[in-house]
């Protein structure tokens, strides 16, 4: 609970904010580079390694970029990359078997960096859209956005990951049921040390547009994604699914998007004290750098941003801005 201040002038509440000492003494929260993953797109489509024109200062990778990428995580400090594949166009099918194709980009970069940078942990993204000729995240019959088999498809695909190296496995699709399946698989092929970070409370936001320019999903996907992800205006249904996917076997939850979510994330790490994440996402990332890019804000409102996440409660963040923040933090 708050102490309610004494009556001025005993409590003079300027007192503790009058010099740099004072404040550092008293600051209720911190931010480091310790609490930053840092989002890749890479490519191995020939020319397709270009900076993505809605996101200022973030670039397709080649998998050799994508290494160096690494290496600069680890001299910042950053504990984590998370991997999103532009995949060719010639391999985005309706079936999105390249999904779980041993020897997929995602797969290759992951044991490319595992194997550079060991220390570094390799977040991948569970999700078909990166595959699908539909640009879903599912697999698509009739128009409809398919439960039981997507998640079939899922788990073929974490394993495949796992097996190439990934520490984390990020689901991010809001299917049914696949936080238990994928665990139980992950369990009987003997990756049980491998963590799922379950995008428990992923809300259908416009602000996926420039990520879905980056990983080549903007053209192919036809309507939205509002059968499987959440509708904005919930809350009560969010710690519903945080809850169910903790039961399933989630180890860590994400709230996605970050900043118009901050009271989602308040309320999962009040109700439920677990390693709670979330995702400043590509429209959030355009916003800022955008206005810092123009000169219309400073550069203090990218640490301002994250500081608002550890506020609210969350862990660490998945944020952009991860290389750019941490050598801010360290001056
Ligand atoms: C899809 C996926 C999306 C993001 C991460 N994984 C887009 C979507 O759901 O349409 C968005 C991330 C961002 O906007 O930065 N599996």
């Amino acid at each position: 609970m708050v102490h309610a201040p004494a009556p001025f002038p005993a409590a003079r509440l300027r007192r503790l904010r009058r010099t740099a000492a004072l404040r550092d003494l008293v600051r209720e929260t911190g931010l480091s580079h310790e609490d930053l993953i840092w989002p890749l797109f890479v490519t191995d489509v020939p020319g397709a390694d270009v900076p993505v024109p809605s996101m200022p200062g973030v670039s397709r990778l080649t998998p050799d970029g994508a290494v160096r990428a690494a290496e600069e995580a680890a001299r910042l400090g950053i504990p984590a990359v998370c991997l999103f594949p532009y995949t060719d166009p010639a391999l985005r099918t309706a079936d999105c078997a390249e999904a779980w194709n041993p020897d997929n980009l995602s797969n290759r970069v992951t044991r490319a960096i595992k194997a550079a940078v060991p220390g570094i942990a390799v977040m991948t993204d569970v999700a078909l859209d990166p595959y699908n000729s539909l640009g879903h995240d599912g697999l698509v019959r009739d128009g409809v956005v398919l439960n039981d088999e997507t998640v079939e498809a899922l788990v073929r695909m974490g394993l495949a990951q796992a097996a190439a190296g990934a520490d984390i496995l990020g689901p991010s699709d809001m299917m049914d049921g696949r936080i238990g399946a994928l665990r139980r698989a992950l369990e009987a092929a003997g990756h049980a040390e491998v963590v799922i970070l379950s995008y428990a409370a992923k809300y259908a936001s416009a602000f996926y547009g420039p990520f879905r320019d980056a990983v080549g999903a903007s053209g192919a996907l036809r309507g939205d994604k509002k059968t499987y992800q959440m509708d904005p205006a919930n809350r009560d249904e969010a710690l519903r699914l945080v809850a169910r996917d903790l039961d399933e076997g989630a180890d860590m939850v994400m709230v996605k998007p970050g900043m118009a979510y901050l009271d989602i994330c308040a309320a999962v790490k009040a109700a439920f004290g677990v390693p709670t994440l979330a995702y400043q996402v590509s429209g959030e990332y355009a916003m800022i750098a955008g206005a810092v890019a123009n000169g219309w804000l400073g550069e203090a409102v990218i640490l301002e941003s994250l500081l608002a996440f550890r506020r609210a409660g969350c862990d660490a963040i998945l944020t952009y801005f991860a290389p750019q923040a941490a050598r801010l933090l360290r001056g």
